[in-house]
């Protein structure tokens, strides 16, 4: 060897002794029999062992004594085949029995004469493994979520222009619902499959998901055969691999829908059925009241007709008679007082007559009659614009209000007042009661209270019922003014 070649030689001894110590890697050089020549510092590190302890044994020493034999076995063989395998990456237990992942870059070295060494670098590659373990984990709950949510699941790119590219991902779900392959689907935009007539809502949530990040909306969906179906959808805004994309989870509500329909119509006809009930009420009532009225009042006036006619032909000396004639008398006209009673608890002439107010005014009066309480009224004086129904309605809630108030409230006073709020009429009828509590309002046995709601709601209004206890109850009716 030349001086020149000497020279090289030694400086590459010099560099490759200081690559050694400072190595951050595990270094490693065994022999044939795979007994330990050198190892540096970062080997010792990695493998929790002291220099002394490792050098002039078998490699294996640094693994558990279950594995010790193995690997020494396979390298061994290696050896001899002349093929040792230079990358790969195995888990191993070392001898203290802690788990590691190592990354192993082997090669022989061909130290001419002195037969065969393997130089072994050696990472610790344990955290690196974790975290990959970690995503393919949750990459695989993410494909199972994917395939086995019960809604239809898309994904989509949004371009530059953040409008929607095509699809990156469907599930099974979706393409069963919608009648596409899943080859068909990649290739359609998500507008594809929204039935028409919904488009601009679906723009105007895309919109909305681009500036809140998350949306959820209704929609319909056209399948590929044409048939519609109602969807919930929740879009969320993520980005995957730098780039903008859409997470939509769809949710068949075809049968919430229906559902939904058919509680309204239910609902819808159990009302109208109310309001022909209410109606046929009110004109029976009406009919008794003017049956009674013309016909028993004609009666009556007849019968007092003729008494006072037998009276004149009375003589004077028949005392008896004439008292007999003037008691029957009496009784005549407190029968039509009674009759006129009936007839207009039935229904109120004045309500027909003269309209809702005096006849409040007049009920209001009848009620302290009856019952000794005392009433305030605060009344509107302007014409209200009401048709009969509505008046009806009103009023019968007002003597409902009354009839509680005699009967559950022991109050002493009821302030009575209408007024106009923007198009409504309100009608207020408050006590100084022990007040109504929440229970008694909500409770689905109170009928009264029921009715008095769905009288006002057949023609729009509203009743509300509030109590404070010991101080009473308020009772308020708003009723939209005009006709129907
Ligand atoms: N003005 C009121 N003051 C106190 N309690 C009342 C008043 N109005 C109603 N309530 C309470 O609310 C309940 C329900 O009223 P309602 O539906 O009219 O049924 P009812 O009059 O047949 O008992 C009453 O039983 C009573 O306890
Ligand atoms: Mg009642």
């Amino acid at each position: 060897m030349n001086k020149k070649a000497l020279e090289v030689l030694t400086k590459f001894d010099i560099l490759f002794s200081q690559l050694w110590d400072i190595s951050v890697d595990g270094m490693r050089l065994t022999d044939g029999n795979g007994i330990i020549v050198m190892v540096n510092d970062a080997y010792c590190k990695i493998v929790e062992l002291e220099k002394d302890k490792m050098i002039g044994e078998p490699f294996s020493i640094v693994y558990h004594s279950k594995e010790q034999e193995r690997v020494l076995n396979t390298y061994r063989r290696d050896v001899g085949n002349n093929e040792i395998k230079t990358h790969f990456e195995r888990e191993n237990t070392l001898w203290n029995g802690k788990k590691k992942w190592f990354g192993f870059s082997n090669s022989f070295l061909d130290l001419t004469g002195e037969g065969k060494y393997t130089l072994s670098i050696i990472k610790d590659i344990t955290e690196r493994k974790k975290a990959e373990l970690e995503l393919i984990e949750s990459e695989k709950k993410f494909r199972m979520l994917f395939n086995n949510a019960n809604d239809a699941v898309f994904v989509t790119q949004l371009t530059e222009g953040k409008t929607y590219g095509d699809f990156v991902e469907v599930n099974e779900i979706a393409c069963n619902r919608l009648g596409y392959s899943k080859e068909e689907f990649l290739k359609l935009s998500p507008s594809a499959i929204v039935y028409p007539p919904f488009i601009n809502d679906f723009n105007k949530y895309t919109q909305k998901l681009l500036e809140d990040s998350h949306v959820i909306y209704e929609l319909t969906h056209m399948a590929k055969d044409k048939r519609l179906i109602p969807v919930e959808i929740s879009s969320h805004l993520f980005t995957y691999e730098g780039l903008p994309m859409v997470l939509s989870i769809a949710r068949d509500i075809t049968v919430r829908k229906k559902t939904e329909e058919k509680l309204r119509r239910t609902g819808f006809r159990l009302r109208n059925l109310a309001t022909h009930l209410q109606s046929i009420r009110e004109e029976e009532r009406t009919t008794i009241a003017r049956e009674i009225h013309d016909e028993l009042g004609q009666v009556l006036t007849v019968l007092k007709i003729q008494i006072s006619l037998l009276a004149n032909k009375l003589r004077d000396d028949q005392e008896e008679l004439k008292d007999k004639i003037k008691s029957i008398s009496d009784m005549i006209d407190g029968t039509v007082e009674k009759v006129q009673g009936i007839t207009s608890k039935l229904r109120p002439d004045i309500l027909d007559e003269l309209g809702l107010i005096p006849a409040i005014e007049w009920q209001a009066q009848e009620f302290k009659k009856v019952t000794g309480i005392n009433y305030s009224l605060t009344l509107l004086r302007d014409e209200v614009n009401l048709d009969n129904e509505k008046s009806t309605a009103i009023f019968r809630i007002f003597q409902e209000a009354l009839t509680n108030i005699m009967r559950h409230s022991s109050a002493t006073l009821v302030n009575i007042s209408i007024l106009k709020r923007e198009r409504n009429l309100v009608l207020k009828i408050a006590d100084n009661g022990i007040g109504i509590n929440s229970k008694q309002e909500k409770d689905p046995k109170s009928l009264g209270l029921i009715g008095m709601k769905e009288r006002a709601m057949i023609f729009g209004g509203e009743v509300t019922v509030e109590g404070i206890p010991g101080k009473g109850t308020e009772v308020t009716v708003e009723m939209p003014l005009g006709d129907n």
